[in-house]
C-alpha cells in the first residue's frame, strides 16, 4: 500500500510517499481502509521531533476514518463494513496518512451508516479535544455561557457545536481578538493561545470561571496575565487530548452526535503526495474547519 512516511525529523520536505506492506489486524485491532485522515498541528510537532512519534521511519496522522475491512477476534462492537473513526494514532503506532491503518479498539468508534467518511477523517483530535475540554474538564452546563477562542479552527468549530449540543450559550472569537465584553462574565473559556489571551480571559470571565488551556503561541513567554486571573479565582486547567482516559468512549459519545449535532467542515483535501503542502497549510493558512488527506 502507499503511505506517507518520514525517515528523519525535520521540515515539510522530510515527508515522502513510500510503498509499504499493508498492515494486518492484531486480535485487538480493526483494519481500516482510510477514506481520509485529518491534518492537525500535532502532526507537524511529531514530524519535527518536538515529541513522539513511535519510531522512525514513521507514518504520520493522529486521525483517520474509513471502512472497517478486517476485525480482530477480540474486538467487540465493530464488524467488517462498519463506518469507523479513530484518533490517538501515530504516537505509539503508525498513523492515518496511508491507504490502510490498523487501529487498536481502544481508540476507535463506529459512525452511523452513510456518515461522510471524509469529514469524519477530520473529526478525531478536533472533536475529542473539544469534548474533553468542555465536558470532562469544564463540566459545562446548559444554562452557562462559554467562550471559545479560534472558533473557526479545527478544535474551535467542533467546540462550538459540542457546546451548543449541551444547550449552553456559545460565544466565539476569531483572530485577532481585540475587544472585551460587558455583562456578568462567561463561565467557561476554551483557550488555544494562553500566552496571548489569559489577560483577555480574566477580563471577560465571571468570578470562579473555568478556563481550559489547550495550547499557546509562544510557550517561552509563559502566562504574564496570571495576576489578573488570580483576582477572579479563575480555575485554569491545562490538558492534552492524548491523556483522555478512554478515547473510544469519547469517540462513541461524539459518534452519537454525528450529523444532527456535530459535523466537520472540510476546508480542503489533499492526496498523499501533497502531505507536505497540507502540513504547511495547517500551520500557516486561515481556513474554516479541517484540512484532510484522502489517500
Ligand atoms: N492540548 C491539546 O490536546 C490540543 C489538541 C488539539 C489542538 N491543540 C492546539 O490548539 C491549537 C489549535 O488547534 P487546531 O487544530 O484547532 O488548529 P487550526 O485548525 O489551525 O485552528 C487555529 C485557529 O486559531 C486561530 N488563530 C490564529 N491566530 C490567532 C490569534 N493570534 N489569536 C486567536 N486565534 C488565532 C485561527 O484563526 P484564523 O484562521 O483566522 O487565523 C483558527 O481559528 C494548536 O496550537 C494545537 O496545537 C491542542
Amino acid at each position: 500500500m502507499r503511505a506517507v512516511r518520514f525517515h528523519e525529523h525535520g521540515d515539510n520536505s522530510v515527508l515522502q510517499v513510500d510503498e509499504v506492506d499493508r498492515p494486518e489486524a492484531a486480535p485487538d485491532e480493526v483494519l481500516v481502509e482510510v477514506a481520509a485522515a485529518g491534518v492537525n498541528p500535532v502532526d507537524t510537532y511529531f514530524r519535527e521531533g518536538s515529541y513522539g512519534p513511535y519510531g522512525l521511519p514513521a507514518i504520520p496522522g493522529v486521525d483517520a476514518a474509513g471502512e472497517a475491512v478486517a476485525v480482530g477476534d477480540a474486538v467487540e462492537g465493530v464488524a467488517a463494513g462498519d463506518a469507523v473513526f479513530a484518533t490517538g494514532l501515530s504516537s505509539t503506532m503508525p498513523g492515518g496518512y496511508a491507504e490502510y491503518v490498523a487501529v487498536p479498539d481502544d481508540r476507535l468508534a463506529t459512525l452511523p451508516e452513510g456518515a461522510d467518511l471524509v469529514a469524519a477523517g477530520g473529526a478525531g483530535v478536533a472533536a475529542v479535544t473539544a469534548w474533553r475540554a468542555l465536558i470532562q474538564h469544564a463540566n459545562l452546563r446548559p444554562a452557562e455561557t462559554v467562550l471559545i477562542h479560534g472558533g473557526s479552527g479545527g478544535v474551535g468549530h467542533a467546540a462550538v457545536q459540542v457546546a451548543a449540543a449541551t444547550g449552553a450559550r456559545v460565544l466565539a472569537t476569531a483572530a485577532p481578538v481585540t475587544a472585551a465584553a460587558d455583562g456578568d462574565g462567561v463561565d467557561v473559556i476554551l483557550d488555544h493561545r494562553l500566552d496571548e489571551y489569559l489577560g483577555f480571559d480574566a477580563e471577560v470571565a465571571g468570578h470562579g470561571a473555568r478556563v481550559v488551556g489547550i495550547g499557546e503561541n509562544r510557550p517561552e513567554i509563559g502566562f504574564p496575565a496570571s495576576a489578573a486571573a488570580r483576582g477572579k479565582d479563575l480555575n485554569l486547567q491545562l490538558m492534552s487530548m492524548f491523556n483522555t482516559p478512554s478515547l473510544a468512549d469519547a469517540l462513541a459519545d461524539l459518534g452519537s452526535l454525528w450529523d444532527d449535532d456535530l459535523g466537520i467542515e472540510v476546508a480542503d483535501s489533499y492526496d498523499l503526495a501533497e502531505a507536505a503542502a497540507a502540513q504547511r497549510a495547517v500551520m500557516t493558512e486561515s481556513f474554516l474547519g479541517k484540512l484532510v488527506i484522502e489517500p
